[in-house]
């Protein structure tokens, strides 16, 4: 069965009667969330948990999607930042891998455009250039303000290279936006497909709306497994019977943690393909939790629980050093899965066999548990905090899962610390200078 575990009992360094103090505090949103899930629609600010269910909209996702996935569909180009693109990023790496961009022979592939970077650029017009007619090519693009600077000059670029080379190429564009926004105003006078989102769902809790799922489809995931384990995952972290909602007890322990001053949260992935996992949550505590707000004698206070990606085992080689021997200000949640495919086998009879004689005939899967252990008994001499986040397998359904969990750990842990999870104002402001700069209204 695919599930993903979460061991936390022995390691997580709370004292279980503090934790149940904490988890006690959360009694009363838990209910306001099973209310708005029983409730479905879009009214409440996280409502975003009820994007898994939503089957209207997916039923409309699904039937554009089916008009898009021919045969000779190559190159979906996802234009999109932060949100809108880190979602689909995330899920897209776990399950192709870190290195299927050098893959010559697995299609469709999605190519992220997010920051304004040339050699991006360049790559996609090398790309738009090899292909045989504009039907290989599908662009989405991602905006739920529909004012994004990067997202829209990525387009505008990218857009001019297909025109130039196919003519008229508005059978070929998605945008996914706010009904209403101005992008889709735009898109619809240019006779886009467009694809809405829920106005009150935020980037990043979109990754289970048309911003993830669409281009996600198009190349072949099983989207409708990875809603189905973000919707189990939905029960499960609304779960009044605590010991099993994990959301409630992974945001509880990070709580304590912060509140007794270790305010860095590492989450350690073991696999290069769970970077983008990492980058993913990364956003989504950073911008949910980082807030500025008033304390009850009216001063400016900060909040925020410090982010971190690390990737197992390079890191190891990297920074484990400073984790396992510097400051005790590090949380960390290690994430790892039971069955890899990682079967790649040493010789019995190694070159090397004095070096490696304890590898010999051992697959990396055998190799990297062997690192994982060292690691959980380092972190365990030290009386280092940690939890784990075991995937049985990375597929569409664990990924569901995790993604869904997360978004609630983080619903839950900025409503213990009294933060909006659903702004991001300094964002917006950087954005509306950005903009100034540019010479916009
Ligand atoms: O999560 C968020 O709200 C942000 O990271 C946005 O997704 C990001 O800034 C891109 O914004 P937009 O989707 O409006 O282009």
């Amino acid at each position: 069965m695919e599930t993903v575990k979460f061991n936390y009992k022995e390691t997580c360094g709370v004292p279980l009667n503090d934790l149940l103090v904490v988890i006690g505090s959360l009694k009363g949103y838990r209910e306001k969330l099973r209310i708005i899930a029983d409730t479905g629609g879009y009214d409440a600010l996280e409502s975003s948990i009820n994007l898994p269910v939503d089957e209207v909209m997916h039923s409309k996702i699904d039937e554009i999607a089916r008009t898009f996935k021919t045969p000779s569909l190559k190159y979906v180009v996802h234009i999109g930042i932060g949100g809108s693109s880190l979602g689909t990023q995330a899920i897209y790496d776990a399950l192709m891998g870190s290195y299927d961009a050098l893959n010559p022979r697995r299609y469709p592939k999605i190519i992220f455009a997010d920051t304004n970077d040339s050699g991006t650029i360049n790559v996609i017009q090398e790309c738009i250039r090899g292909v045989q007619g504009k039907e290989e090519v599908l662009i989405h693009m991602v905006s739920k303000s529909g004012m994004t600077t990067e997202t829209i000059a990525n387009f505008e670029i990218i857009h001019v290279f297909l025109k130039e080379r196919f003519g008229d190429v508005k059978d070929r564009i998605v945008v996914t936006t706010d009904e209403g926004s101005t992008l889709w105003a735009v898109g619809e006078k240019e006779g886009f497909t467009c694809i809405s989102i829920p106005k009150i769902v935020g980037g990043r809790y979109s990754v289970v709306s048309a911003a993830g799922i669409f281009s996600l489809s198009l190349v072949g995931i099983d989207t409708h497994a990875f809603r189905e384990g973000a919707s189990l995952m939905r029960e499960i972290c609304l779960e009044d019977n605590i010991a099993e909602n994990v959301a409630i007890i992974s945001a509880s322990v990070l709580y304590h943690h912060y509140q007794s001053g270790i305010s860095i949260h590492n989450n350690f992935l073991f696999g290069p393909e769970l970077e983008s996992l990492g980058k993913w949550y990364r956003q989504l505590a950073g911008e949910s939790l980082g807030k500025e707000k008033i304390s009850g004698s009216g001063d400016i206070i900060h909040i925020g629980i410090m982010p971190i990606v690390s990737i197992g085992s390079n890191d190891l080689h990297s920074v484990a050093q400073l984790y396992l021997g510097g400051p005790k200000d590090i949380f960390t949640t290690f994430v790892n899965r039971e069955h890899g495919s990682n079967n790649a086998k040493v010789s019995p009879t190694p070159i090397f066999s004095d070096l490696s004689h304890r590898i010999a005939g051992k697959n990396f899967t055998e190799i990297t548990n062997a690192i994982y252990g060292g690691v959980l008994v380092a972190y365990k001499n030290r009386a280092l905090p940690f939890t784990e986040v075991i995937f049985s397998e990375v597929s569409a359904k664990t990924l569901g899962a995790f993604v869904q969990w997360k978004m609630l750990e983080t619903m839950y842990l900025a409503h213990l610390l009294g933060v909006n999870a659903f702004d991001q104002p300094n964002v917006e402001e950087y954005k509306a200078e950005t903009r100034k700069i540019l010479g916009a209204k």
